[in-house]
């Protein structure tokens, strides 16, 4: 079923068509430009850009899998959570296309489609590939906006086994990235700083959060990278276990920057692996799948590759951070089962509360 898949949820405008899980185009036009002086996403700047990208993005779309509008089956677009007005201008571009073409239109969960992301078969490969992970299995959702461990049954059947209790993963490298201006998006600046960086010149602390709080809630699985990103922003000095290298005083050169990135990365890599690595021997699923911006991460990639007898599984870093392909290959197997979405869905910000089963 060749399904048009629209993802405006943040700063990247992006379109793509999939077909029985094969991606047959794929389109992402990056806003990171626009945004770069302001340090981070302007939502105000973002939907007005979707607003004037998405038709472009859209047509190229169709144009790379040799498709004109009459030949797509099916719409999808991210609903939530995301940035309300961004979110709308795909959504909306999402249901004129369908009621033009009377077409079945489905709208989709953000972080169920980072899930599937490593599902799909890139648009090179001929066969579904032998990677394809089984259900159920551990989810490992790392973004910007969150920091998610679950185990998946299905395609839409997810249950939230931890979480963050204050910032996101690549949150905490957007802010120390910020903080030290070490490029922008932060965490691709982090991980290419980090490659020339020393991870043992600081030894920052590891949150400890497995014990039950007041509200009788056991926080086992759950990360926490307030604490991290303090330590690395105000305390630096009292963490540093070997010589400050590249100088004097002052402002971090170019080698104390790639040792406070590289230090940084492993413990908020830790931060994840600690937590997720209990999921594993408590729930039995030695398969993990991870998703999201920071699954792009080198460190977290190579840290879960070494572990004997799991099977880390991550999507082509091109379906990491946001694209329409994980929209458009999700929404087609909600399509092909038979669900639609009305007219009248509506975007949403925010998954609710957060709650131990999602959506
Ligand atoms: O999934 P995504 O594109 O957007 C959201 O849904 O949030 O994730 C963006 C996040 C940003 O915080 C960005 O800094 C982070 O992913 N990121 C990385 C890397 N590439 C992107 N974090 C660590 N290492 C990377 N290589
Ligand atoms: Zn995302």
């Amino acid at each position: 079923m060749k399904v048009l898949g629209i993802e405006t949820s943040c700063d990247e405008c992006a379109a793509a068509v999939v077909d029985n899980g094969v991606i047959l185009s794929s389109v992402v036009a990056t806003q990171i430009p626009f945004h770069r002086s302001y340090q981070g996403v302007v939502p105000e700047i973002a939907s007005r850009m979707h607003t004037e990208w998405i038709y472009g993005v859209v047509q190229e779309a169709l144009s790379r899998a040799g498709l004109d509008p009459a030949g797509v089956e099916g719409v999808a677009a991210t609903a939530h959570p995301g940035l309300l007005g961004s979110l709308l201008v795909g959504l909306h571009f999402a249901k004129a296309f369908a009621w033009a073409r009377n077409l079945p239109l489905i709208a989709v969960d953000h972080l169920l489609a980072h899930l599937y992301a490593s599902r799909l078969v890139p648009y090179n490969q001929a066969e579904v590939s032998a990677e394809v992970p089984a259900y159920p299995f551990l989810g490992l959702l790392v973004s910007g906006g969150h920091s998610v461990i679950c185990r998946a049954d299905n395609f839409d059947a997810l249950t939230v086994l931890g979480t963050t209790i204050d910032d996101a993963a690549g949150e905490a490298f957007d802010k120390v990235a910020k903080y030290y201006g070490f490029g922008y998006p932060g965490g691709a600046a982090i991980n290419k700083l980090a490659r020339n960086g020393d991870p043992e010149a600081f030894k920052f602390p590891m949150p400890n959060l497995y014990k039950t709080d007041k509200s009788g809630r056991d926080h086992r699985y759950d990360v926490s990278y307030s604490g991290l990103k303090t330590a690395v922003v105000n305390q630096l000095e009292q963490f540093r276990v070997k010589p400050r290298s590249g100088g004097s005083a002052g402002p971090p050169g170019t080698e104390e920057a790639a040792d406070i990135a590289a230090s940084f990365q492993k413990t908020a890599v830790e931060i994840l692996l600690r937590a997720l690595l209990r999921a594993v021997e408590d729930m039995g699923l030695r398969t993990v799948v991870a998703g999201g911006g920071v699954a792009a991460n080198s460190c977290l990639r190579a840290r879960l590759a070494e572990h004997a007898g799991l099977r880390a599984i991550f999507p082509p870093l091109e379906l990491c951070g946001d694209n329409g392909a994980m929209v458009a290959g999700l929404g087609e197997q909600y399509l092909l089962r038979g669900d639609r979405s009305p007219l009248n869905v509506s975007a949403s910000a925010r998954v609710k509360a957060f709650k131990r089963t999602y959506p």
